[in-house]
């Protein structure tokens, strides 16, 4: 079954703009998503039909946000084929749940201990990884990629050994598009007794997520990024861990007993919960997720993989423009430079086209210098995309180019 773009696309108002009397190209889809009509609704129908705080009012609407709130999460549970709903744990976003991760395991980890990451990170899961490592003694390792953009996987292999005590991975890389064998790095971690976080902010939106087949620990992802709302994500984490995980932040909501000289904390998921959260947000990601479960996956993929064809054949056959990523497994991210520009001039001469893209160092700011570039300019595609956006892409390169020759 194929897509049918057209009413896709009438779901999406924004994608009826016009940006300076010229039809809006949305080519920005890997640093946010935009938001179908049904997730706008369910977050005006919350708003103005059951807003409200949840769990302790005692009242009708306080009753229905709640029921709303919590179905949310098992509408993720499912989602993501969690074991039991009280591993799923709202945050603002996926830096928000690896920082939870990173947070609990700095009071665990010690001097000689070791942390894997790998050079394709965003700063989310270097940085993050980096303090919790200043903060213990532990050791930091990364793991390299090739030139291409791919994880070297025998050099992981010979990182990961019994002093590692957790790896932290992308599902997929946002600057380059490269999609991580994860459920294979996640064995060879776990067969040395690792944890395993993968941070799946780029690789939620783009195909089926199984955290038990994947078999990590952890995985974090954000609600933008997946037709939601920002301001809300998700940990998962399996609930041998999460009941025992040093709690992140404390206040109202996560406590069991609290008197002036002590307190107990409660049980999942609150406990990693304090204080009131994005309530609206969680079900409107829920919404997010409910419009996306509705499609064919087969025919997104096939979709998402004739745009990323498309562009890389353009791309290749254009004359000053390099690639940089070319990974065999990629989803619809083009990553490139254009001889003698700078990424910035070129997003703006396109931005004038009305055609959006990001520029820069993608918030991945080693893995820049690890390829020798200050930064690119980045075409990131969604399953709203059409073959002529990325004709129209190519078209205001040309200019761009001449423009800036
Ligand atoms: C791979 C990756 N990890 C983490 C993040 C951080 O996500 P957020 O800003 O939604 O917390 C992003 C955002 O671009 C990302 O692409």
């Amino acid at each position: 079954m194929s897509l049918d773009l057209a009413a896709l696309r009438a779901q999406f108002p924004i994608l009826s703009r016009q940006i300076d009397g010229k039809p809006l190209v949305y080519l920005d889809n890997a640093a946010t998503t935009q938001k179908p009509q049904a997730v706008i609704d369910a977050l005006v129908s919350f708003y103005t039909e059951c807003n409200a705080n949840v769990h302790r009012g005692a009242h009708a609407l306080a009753d229905e946000a709640t029921r709303r709130y919590e179905h949310a999460r098992d509408t993720v549970a499912n989602f993501i084929h969690a074991n039991d709903r009280q591993e799923v744990i709202w945050t603002s976003g996926t830096t928000e749940a690896i920082n939870i991760v990173a947070n609990g395991m700095a009071q665990q980890l010690k001097a000689g201990d070791q942390v894997l990451v790998t050079e394709m990170e965003h700063h989310a899961n270097l940085v993050t990884w980096q303090q919790a490592c200043l903060r213990s003694g532990a050791e930091l390792h990364i793991a390299p990629i090739y030139d291409n953009g791919e994880l070297d996987l025998n050099a992981f292999a010979t990182l990961v050994n019994e002093k590692t005590r957790f790896v932290s991975l992308p599902h997929v890389s946002n600057a380059l598009g490269t999609v991580n064998p994860i459920k294979e790095l996640t064995r060879m971690a776990k067969a040395v007794g690792a944890l395993v976080l993968i941070d799946g902010a780029q690789g939620i939106a783009h195909g089926q997520v199984d955290v038990q087949d994947i078999g990590c620990d952890f995985y974090a992802f954000s609600g933008h990024k997946l037709f939601g709302p920002t301001g809300i994500g998700v940990l998962w984490g399996r609930q041998a861990l999460l009941e025992n995980w040093p709690v992140w932040q404390t206040g109202g909501e996560m406590i069991a007993k609290v008197t002036y000289e002590c307190s107990t904390w409660g049980s999942l998921p609150n406990r990693l919960e304090a204080g009131t959260p994005n309530i609206a947000g969680a079900i409107g990601m829920a919404a997010a997720i409910n419009w996306f479960m509705q499609l064919d996956v087969n025919a997104v993929q096939a979709h998402e993989q004739a745009l990323i064809r498309s562009a890389t054949e353009q791309a290749e056959a254009f004359a000053g423009l390099t690639i940089i990523g070319n990974a065999s497994n990629k989803i619809g991210v083009l990553s490139f430079v254009l001889d003698g520009s700078h990424p910035a001039d070129v997003g703006f001469i396109l931005d004038r086209q009305g055609i959006a893209i990001r520029t820069g160092d993608h918030c991945a700011q080693p893995l820049m210098r690890r390829l020798g570039v200050p930064g690119t300019a980045r075409a990131s595609f969604s399953i709203y995309n059409s073959l002529d956006e990325v004709d129209a892409l190519f078209s205001a390169l040309k200019k761009a180019q001449s423009m800036l020759a």
